[in-house]
């Protein structure tokens, strides 16, 4: 009881970029444009698919349930990064850091089991055509859906719990533009021991886990498409799944980037700047990817963008 109550008065420093004040604007202008894109695109992607019947089959439903954790993986960062750029204060409450911290494990782990049910979903799609509607009922879809959110938000809240904890005694300076684990659990002056362990152990296996289902499927997938014998059968097959794969790729090789060169080890605020941008830009790309390439979702879009504009107009003529 002392030790919540001495740290519930913490603050820590997130040492973001913007160490120069002529590159605030830019920063500014910059991240703020990527998070409307990424908002408003979700957000159509969402709207289009709950207003076309047609498209309320699991892939689709599988889409929007990733655009929507999207919207919520970009919105537990960027917002409290653009509010520190502007005010050139870079601090965050102890209670912000780990609402933060709660909700981009959340919502990071989301994504990554909402891609590898669709992997699954395209898998069973493409070598399983005939038993396809069976397979994938309604019933189990929500089973999927509902399944990843127990299993991540009960992930994510025993990493936060585990952190409340720890004691920081300062200097609370973390090197990074969001509170992560990882540079969290490094400011600790208590024992570390077991959050480390729960997160080699358990958060190894549940990134791992949806990896592995996504690298499976997509093994079954390419062996059922080299199994068909004309071309243009093989041609329909793979762009069946060319969009998820898209997304599945810009996911990992940003992930692993971001892993591989964190930016703590950075020296220039330059590489901090391109470090942010892989973890903004796979939300703000999952849309266009699905859009661009699909003609279903591409005319569900038109039609939910011109029934807007209707709406739109209708209002103007009211209120003149
Ligand atoms: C998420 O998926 C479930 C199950 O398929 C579906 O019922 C639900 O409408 C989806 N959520 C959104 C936001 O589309």
């Amino acid at each position: 009881m002392d030790r919540r109550n001495h740290t519930s008065f913490y603050e820590f420093l997130l040492l973001g970029f913007s160490e120069i004040p002529e590159q605030r604007p830019l920063l500014l202008g910059l991240f703020l444009a990527m998070y409307m894109v990424t908002v408003v695109g979700n957000l159509l992607i969402i709207l289009a698919i709950s207003s076309d019947l047609q498209l309320h089959t699991p892939m689709y439903l599988f889409l929007a349930n990733l655009s929507f954790s999207d919207i919520g993986f970009i919105s537990t960062i960027v917002p409290k990064m653009l509010d520190n750029i502007s005010s050139g204060i870079k601090l965050i409450s102890y209670l912000g850091c780990l609402t933060q911290l709660y909700f981009f494990g959340l919502f990071a782990d989301l994504d990554n089991f909402l891609l590898a049910v669709m992997a699954l979903d395209r898998y069973v799609a493409i070598s399983h055509p005939l038993h396809y509607t069976t397979i994938m009922n309604s019933q189990r879809c929500v089973l999927l859906v509902a399944g990843s959110w127990v299993i991540t938000a009960f992930h994510a809240l025993v990493h936060t719990l585990l952190v409340t904890r720890l004691s920081f005694c300062g200097p609370n300076i973390i090197p990074h533009f969001f509170c992560d684990l990882v540079p969290l659990l490094k400011l600790a002056c208590s024992s570390t021991y077991i959050n480390d362990l729960v997160l080699t152990f358990v958060a190894g296996s549940l990134l791992i886990g949806p990896f592995v289902c996504i690298l499976t499927s997509y093994f079954y997938i390419a062996l059922a498409i080299l199994r068909i014998d004309s071309l243009k059968g093989k041609r329909k097959a793979f762009s069946n799944c060319t969009s998820h794969l898209s997304v599945v790729s810009l996911f990992y090789s940003t992930a692993i980037g971001v892993y591989l060169c964190p930016p703590s080890t950075y020296s220039g605020g330059k590489d901090r700047v391109f470090s942010v941008m892989y973890t903004v830009v796979t939300p703000m790309l999952n849309p266009f990817i699905y859009s661009l390439r699909n003609r279903d979702m591409k005319g569900a879009l038109e039609k939910l963008l011109r029934r807007i504009l209707k709406l739109f107009l209708r209002t103007c003529k009211t209120l003149d």
